[in-house]
């Protein structure tokens, strides 16, 4: 497929007002997507766990305008109240995809959002925020064109998504959901996130992910400025190169249910992540010293219980711990006892691999 399969070629209904209501969940990527190219095209292929728990909940109400054409058109309320500072992102967004949805500005949009997760508390939301955004107004997208697949509803809202976050292509579709072409994966394409075709083995089902929050502030670099070090930066071709490496590898791990594998894969991954931000100039460092601390702690742990827990990191300092369901009550008990300390105020969310955005 390429992009302009996303062009729609008409409508067949006019629509004059409604609203749509998605509930998107957040990801949590296994190889990590770090350095694009143009238009949101990553530089290396990606894959993620769609979460459960962690999600962020958007209405869209839309009402057609009498003279169209005009700038963009909307409101934005973030958790009840009106969000100045969102809106050059959504400004922006439209930007980005009125090619591929032409009526954004006949209408005026009333956009109302909120995650399930506590405002500030680190987790991202770009992701679960630009896949429910996109997912509403592809509602309306297909209401205009009914004979619209629901397989080619959710492709173009994966892409749509991409357009706003990257990683939020990745949100659409679970439980586990790979971006960017990749040799050994057939369907797989820059453009959206597919749904993992090949076997899982059920050690996987139900997989565990307790978001330890280490630092809840503002983070000094943003993931957009990190993926713009990557041009240039000394080890780009070997790090793009390993992450087809891992993707191949993990496809195996996927299939024989490997979890030594499985765990040595993703902790390179998190820790590749973060030497590339040390190493990229300029160099920057988003771990914290509670971030090492709980990570040593996980080593530790595993070594002496024979555990499979491990640690994955986003663009932060915040540990995402994973483990199998069979070992749920050992490593929560850990994870109570011992790396809880570590967590500003203690906080820490409890969530597993999930199914994808749902209508609400
Ligand atoms: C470290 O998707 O937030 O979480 O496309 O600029 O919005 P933009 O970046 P974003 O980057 C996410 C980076 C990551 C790794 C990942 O989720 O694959």
């Amino acid at each position: 497929m390429t992009e302009n399969d996303f062009v729609p070629s008409g409508y067949s209904h006019q629509i004059k007002s409604g609203k749509a209501t998605w509930s998107a969940p957040s990801n949590i990527a296994l190889v990590k997507y770090w350095g694009k190219k143009r238009n949101q095209i990553p530089a290396n292929p990606s894959i993620s766990f769609t979460l459960d728990i962690a999600a962020t909940t958007t209405s869209v109400s839309y009402a057609k305008l009498t003279q169209s054409q005009g700038p963009f058109s909307f409101e934005l309320f973030f958790e009840g109240n009106p969000k100045k500072d969102f809106e050059p992102k959504i400004e922006t967004f439209f930007a980005r995809v009125e090619k591929y949805l032409p009526f954004l500005r006949d209408y005026h949009f009333i956009i109302e959002t909120s995650n399930s997760f506590p405002h500030s508390s680190g987790i991202a939301s770009s992701a679960s925020g630009m896949s429910a955004l996109a997912l509403c107004l592809m509602d309306l997208d297909r209401q205009m064109n009914p004979a619209m697949t629901s397989r080619f509803f959710k492709k173009k809202a994966s892409f749509l998504s991409r357009l706003g976050s990257g990683s939020a292509c990745r949100s659409i579709e679970g439980p586990i959901v790979q971006w960017g072409d990749h040799d050994d994966t057939e369907g797989s394409s820059d453009l959206f996130g597919i749904g993992y075709p090949y076997k899982v083995h059920n050690v996987f089902e139900n997989y565990q992910d307790t978001i330890l929050l280490v630092d809840k502030g503002q983070k000094q670099v943003s993931s957009t400025v990190g993926h713009d070090l990557m041009h240039n930066h000394p080890f780009a071709t070997q790090r793009f190169e390993q992450a087809h490496n891992n993707l191949s590898e993990l496809q195996q791990v996927f299939a024989n249910g490997n979890l030594d594998r499985f765990i040595a894969i993703v902790e390179s991954e998190a820790l590749t992540l973060h030497a590339m931000m040390m190493t990229s100039h300029p160099y920057f460092i988003l771990m914290k010293p509670n971030t090492l601390e709980i990570i040593n702690k996980i080593w530790a742990f595993r070594e002496a219980n024979k555990a499979h827990v491990c640690f994955t990191l986003d663009a932060g300092a915040n540990v995402h711990v994973l483990y199998p369901e069979h070992e749920k009550d050992i490593t929560l008990q850990f994870i109570k006892n011992e790396l809880v300390a570590y967590c500003e105020n203690q906080q820490y969310l409890c969530d597993k691999i999930g199914f994808g955005a749902k209508k609400m």
